[in-house]
């Protein structure tokens, strides 16, 4: 995520919270969640924006239970003498265990490990989320959700109504109005057959929380591409779709490092000549940046309705004061409006200040 956006809501977010106290209100993040087939690319997609590995992936049905990732912005400790290495400022850790994960692949152990025990060995999956925190400077307060992959034919321990099991856990997360849906589609498949463009449409029918993610671009025929995909004249949808390159198996096998893989995404872009001119306008990097604008966008909607709350309430603040008469305008430390008076015109000051500090376009 970009640095800038993360200060931005960082600091609104502390004006908010101290409003929280009076409005009864949050700046309440959206929760993005990944829908797609079975290895489309979903979990690897979502290891991307975050930006770490952690996230169990492969062939076949890895993910068999809906992985609700919170991440939580925690500030840099001052450093000081004997203070824990700045490694430690970046944790994880799960609801069913008492335990603070530094290793972030002890993470993906543990994600496997709790999949076993509630969904079992053999396929099947479960409804039952996992629930994982990420403690980390680099990082949004933003809840990130993995789901299984879209299925129809049961496997293993599969029950025969699979295919409706999980259409149904799915839609529990994207029917959400506050939910941003990355549909994910693999783009050596026809989009024709793309489950999760239809499923996102049948809760978002007009593509406006939707993001088209085509993966597995490098997978293609050769001779064949996906550029009127990308460029949004196949598939209408307002935040429109973006390519990308995941780790294939291969670089996950011999342990491909993020910014290696990031660093082939972007070369793959560049030196393709059906992409070269689109190059800008996909991968990995444009998805964290159109990420951004969603939630910017998303938070500029809400400014002004917490801007009239807290109008409102400075109304009534204010008109409370006259009654209580001088005493509390001038702020005797006895009486309470006096106290209301300082603290409401420290909020507000601080509100105002967060808001015209910031890039937020009220458009
Ligand atoms: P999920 O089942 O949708 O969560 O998919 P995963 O993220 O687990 O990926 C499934 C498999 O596809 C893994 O072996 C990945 O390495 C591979 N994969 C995902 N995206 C790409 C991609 O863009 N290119 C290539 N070559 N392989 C990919
Ligand atoms: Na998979
Ligand atoms: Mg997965």
């Amino acid at each position: 995520m970009d640095e800038d956006l993360i200060q931005l809501v960082n600091k609104l977010q502390d004006t908010f919270s101290n409003l929280v106290y009076i409005l009864g209100g949050e700046l309440d993040m959206p929760q993005l969640a990944v829908v797609g087939s079975q290895s489309a690319g979903k979990s690897s997609v979502l290891e991307n924006i975050v930006g770490r590995d952690f996230l169990p992936r492969g062939q076949g049905i890895v993910t068999r239970r809906p992985l609700v990732l919170q991440l939580i912005h925690t500030p840099v400790p001052e450093p000081t003498a004997g203070s824990i290495p700045s490694t430690y400022t970046e944790w994880g850790q799960f609801l069913h265990l008492d335990k603070r994960f530094t290793d972030f692949h002890e993470i993906r152990k543990e994600i496997e490990q709790e999949t076993f025990r509630v969904a079992g060995q053999n396929k099947g999956i479960s409804k039952l989320p996992i629930h994982l925190r990420i403690y980390s400077p680099n990082v949004l307060d933003l809840t990130l959700v993995d789901l299984p992959g879209l299925t129809k034919i049961p496997v293993g321990d599969q029950p025969s109504d699979i295919e409706r099991q999980i259409r149904s856990l799915v839609l529990d997360y994207i029917s959400k109005p506050n939910c941003v849906i990355l549909a994910v589609s693999a783009a050596n498949v026809d989009l024709a057959n793309s489950e999760s463009l239809k499923l996102a449409r049948s809760v978002d029918p007009q593509g406006r929380r939707t993001i088209g993610i085509l993966t597995k671009l490098d997978l293609m025929d050769a001779g064949t591409n996906a550029l009127d995909i990308m460029t949004g004249r196949v598939y209408p949808l307002k935040l429109g779709f973006i390519g990308v390159v995941n780790r294939s198996q291969q670089d996950i096998n011999v342990e491909k490092s993020m910014p290696d893989a990031l660093e082939s995404e972007t070369d793959f872009f560049r030196n393709h000549s059906a992409y070269r001119n689109i190059a800008h306008k996909n991968g990995t990097k444009y998805l964290a940046k159109t990420l951004n604008q969603v939630l910017l966008n998303h938070i500029r909607d809400k400014l002004p309705d917490m801007k009239a709350r807290l109008n409102t309430l400075m109304g009534q603040a204010q008109q409370e004061l006259n009654s209580f008469g001088d005493s509390a305008i001038y702020g005797d430390a006895n009486q309470q409006g006096g106290l209301v008076l300082r603290l409401m015109t420290q909020f507000a000051r601080d509100f105002v200040s967060s808001i015209e500090g910031t890039n937020v376009e009220i458009s």
